[in-house]
Formats: structure tokens, C-alpha cells, sequence
């Protein structure tokens, strides 16, 4: 039987969108390596907040960046980052502090350049662990990181219910202000890719935004 293709799915949308959820339970149907590419963006923000450097200092950034290094752990099919061998804790990067400051550190150009490479090295570390495929989820991943992905998916909610998800999560997240910062920011903004699959979650059930994709997928495992 011919190998089945290894296939990059691309996710983006805004905030409270269903992107992890999505790329979640896409990755576990289909045994993808799942790469959540704002948890990223989260734990530099956290690293640099812990280290005293703020994002409007864009000089300060660029020099701490230079000092840090990232590599991955893999905990069942989820690629966490790791900055100098360490996690940074789920309720850190989910903080307050960090929901209000991410998008600030996530507009500078250096930052997001720091996190180039080491997102596009995951289609390889996906690789090399024999997993069917990355699906990776953020702001850019269908227009910057993987404009070539097998599957560009751009998933849409209404503002309030966005809001009503977090709330419902027990976050206090500026969910309309993140996204005013990341589709307005010069680099990278958050945009659907031309020619991608786009998908209004507010009135539709994960387990059919999921299908929705999943169908795609699975059409294009069986080939013509
Ligand atoms: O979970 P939620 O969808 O609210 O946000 P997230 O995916 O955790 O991303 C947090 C922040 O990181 C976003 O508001 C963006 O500012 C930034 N980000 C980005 O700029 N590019 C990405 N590929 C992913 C996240």
C-alpha cells in the first residue's frame, strides 16, 4: 500500500475562536503533531515580563531574544515549547498579565522572527517522531509560517460570543482588543489566507467544524 502523505493543516483565527479545540481534536482523529503556536508567543511573553523587559522597549527585547533558547518536548501529540530546558506553566502563560501584554511583544518584528524558524522546524521534529502530519494554529501560519500547507483553515466567531467562551473558560481576556492589536499590527497580521477554508464557529458545534475539516483530510488520505 503507497505511504499515505504527511500533510501540514494551518488554523488561524482570532481570539476565543476554537483554534485549539479544533487543532486538538484534528490531530488526535488523525494522529497529527498539534502545535498551538499562541502558547508560544505566551511563554516569551512570560519570559521576557519575568526578566523585567517590556515591549516598548524593542531594543531590550532584541537583546534578551539573542540569549534565549528554545527547544521542543512532546507530550502525547501536543509540541510544547521549552525556553533553556524549562516549561513555562500553563497558568502562567494564561495569566492576566500576559493576555494584556502578548499582542504588544507578538507585534515586534524581532519576536516574531525569533519564533520563525522554530515553527517551521516543527514540520520536521512532526517528521522524524512518524506522526501523519502538523496541524499548527495561531495568527500567520497560512499566510507567513506555511503558505504552502496542505489546508489553510480560517475560523470566524461573533466578538460576544468569543467573550461568553473565555468568561465560560474562567479567563479575564481582552478578547476584542487582541484582535484590533493583531489585525492592525504591521508585521504578520492576523488575516485570512487568500484561498483558505473559512469556517463561522458561533453557531456551529466544535464536533462540526471539526468534521467540516476532517472530511478534507480524509479525501485527501484516499486519495484521487
Ligand atoms: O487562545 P487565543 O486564541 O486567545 O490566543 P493565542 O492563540 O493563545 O495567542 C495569543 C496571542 O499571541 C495572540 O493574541 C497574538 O497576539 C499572538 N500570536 C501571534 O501573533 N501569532 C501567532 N501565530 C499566534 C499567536
Amino acid at each position: 500500500m503507497k505511504k499515505p502523505p504527511f500533510l501540514i493543516v494551518a488554523i488561524d483565527g482570532g481570539a476565543a475562536a476554537g483554534k485549539s479545540s479544533t487543532a486538538h481534536a484534528l490531530s488526535t482523529r488523525f494522529n497529527f503533531l498539534h502545535a498551538d503556536t499562541g502558547s508560544y508567543y505566551r511563554a516569551l511573553t512570560a519570559e521576557l515580563l519575568h526578566r523585567g523587559v517590556k515591549a516598548k522597549d524593542a531594543e531590550s527585547v532584541r537583546a534578551e531574544l539573542a540569549d534565549l533558547k528554545f527547544d521542543t518536548q512532546i507530550v502525547a501529540r501536543d509540541a510544547r515549547m521549552k525556553i533553556h530546558g524549562d516549561r513555562i506553566s500553563e497558568t502562567d502563560i494564561r495569566s492576566e498579565v500576559v493576555n494584556n501584554a502578548v499582542s504588544h511583544f507578538a507585534a515586534l518584528p524581532d519576536l516574531r522572527a525569533a519564533l520563525l524558524a522554530y515553527q517551521r522546524n516543527l514540520a520536521e521534529v512532526a517528521r522524524a517522531h512518524h506522526f501523519g502530519g502538523l496541524v499548527m494554529e495561531g495568527r500567520d501560519i497560512g499566510t507567513v509560517i506555511f503558505p504552502n500547507a496542505d489546508f489553510r483553515v480560517f475560523l470566524h466567531a461573533d466578538p460576544h460570543e468569543r467573550v461568553r467562551r473565555r468568561e465560560r473558560e474562567g479567563h479575564v481576556d481582552a478578547v476584542a482588543e487582541r484582535d484590533r492589536l493583531d489585525s492592525s499590527r504591521a508585521a504578520a497580521p492576523l488575516t485570512c489566507p487568500a484561498g483558505a477554508v473559512a469556517i463561522d464557529s458561533t453557531h456551529l458545534p466544535l464536533n462540526e467544524v471539526v468534521e467540516r475539516i476532517a472530511r478534507l483530510i480524509t479525501a485527501r488520505l484516499l486519495g484521487p
